[in-house]
């Protein structure tokens, strides 16, 4: 954006991740960096096990890289910490909780207690318009609804980053594209730097404003493509020819993945 100083809010360097498997040394990630800027909305896109969902549970901490570093904010992440937040395709609701609690959770975590933790808990469920199941548990919602649960929940703590593992992926199409329109008013309103994995080449660039293309396991960094198109965006964004033509080639290059894949 002109004139706005741009500060790197994640830095992935040369990040290598290797799992020991039945057969033998598998390498998941090989030389992977990036930065990823304050604000930033970054979608990444890739073959099935090209090591997406790896690289970002590195970023949340939840898993270490073989080699390599992650920097928050310059400081090396060690482990998982509240200014990343999580939102997974397996909505991880507690069962036994209502949507009131299962949002209330995280803020308990940080210490926020009582009636400030049920007010910031309520806006943020306001925000996913569920305001009228507060008190529902986890079984009687739909998944789109049980989705819009687990991202309040994520918002509700603050973080700087969010983290978003395919969280849409399970979804029907309608309901995918009701949350990429919330998703992308909240964003606008609030900029949070966003880190977003999708299988889905069209919800990459609706949201995004740079995709990440993935090759082919070890996953590597391919192409970093800027997503020019201004905001606000909506569903009707989809149909003009800068989208299409961005579609066109981010999904040719995905696909040539997805060959060296099946090879
Ligand atoms: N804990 C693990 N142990 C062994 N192999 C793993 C583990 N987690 C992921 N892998 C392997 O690493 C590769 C990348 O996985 P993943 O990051 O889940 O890919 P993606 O999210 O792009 O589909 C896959 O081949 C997967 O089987
Ligand atoms: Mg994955």
């Amino acid at each position: 954006m002109a004139g706005e100083e741009r500060r790197v809010k994640v830095k992935i360097d040369n990040v290598r991740r290797v799992f020991n498997t039945r057969n033998g040394e598998m390498i998941a990630l090989n030389g992977v960096s990036l930065d990823i800027m304050e604000n930033e909305f970054i979608c990444v896109v890739g073959p099935s096990g090209c090591g997406k969902s790896t690289l970002l549970n590195i970023i949340a901490g939840l898993l270490e890289p073989s080699s390599g570093k992650v920097y928050c904010d310059g400081k090396e992440v060690m482990g998982t910490g509240t200014e990343r937040g999580v939102v997974f395709q397996q909505y991880a609701l507690f069962p036994w909780m209502t949507v009131l609690k299962n949002v209330m959770f995280g803020l308990n975590l940080k210490g926020i207690k009582g009636k400030e933790a049920e007010e910031i808990a309520m806006k943020y469920i306001k925000m996913v318009q569920l305001e009228d199941f507060v008190n529902h548990y986890p079984k009687e919602l739909s998944g789109g609804m049980k989705q819009r649960v687990a991202i309040a929940r994520a918002y509700a703590v603050n973080p700087e980053v969010l983290l978003m593992d395919e969280p849409f992926g399970a979804l029907d199409a309608q309901t995918r594209t009701q949350l990429q329109t919330e998703l992308l008013e909240t964003w606008e309103k609030e900029r949070k730097t966003c880190f977003f994995i999708t299988h889905d080449v069209e919800e990459a660039i609706i949201l995004a404003q740079k995709v990440i293309i993935m090759s082919a396991r070890p996953g590597r960094i391919k192409e970093i493509v800027d997503i020019n198109i201004p905001y606000p965006r909506t569903q009707e964004t989809k149909m003009t020819p800068e989208f299409l033509e961005l579609k066109n080639h981010i999904w040719g290059q995905v696909y040539q993945e997805y060959l060296e894949v099946r090879k």
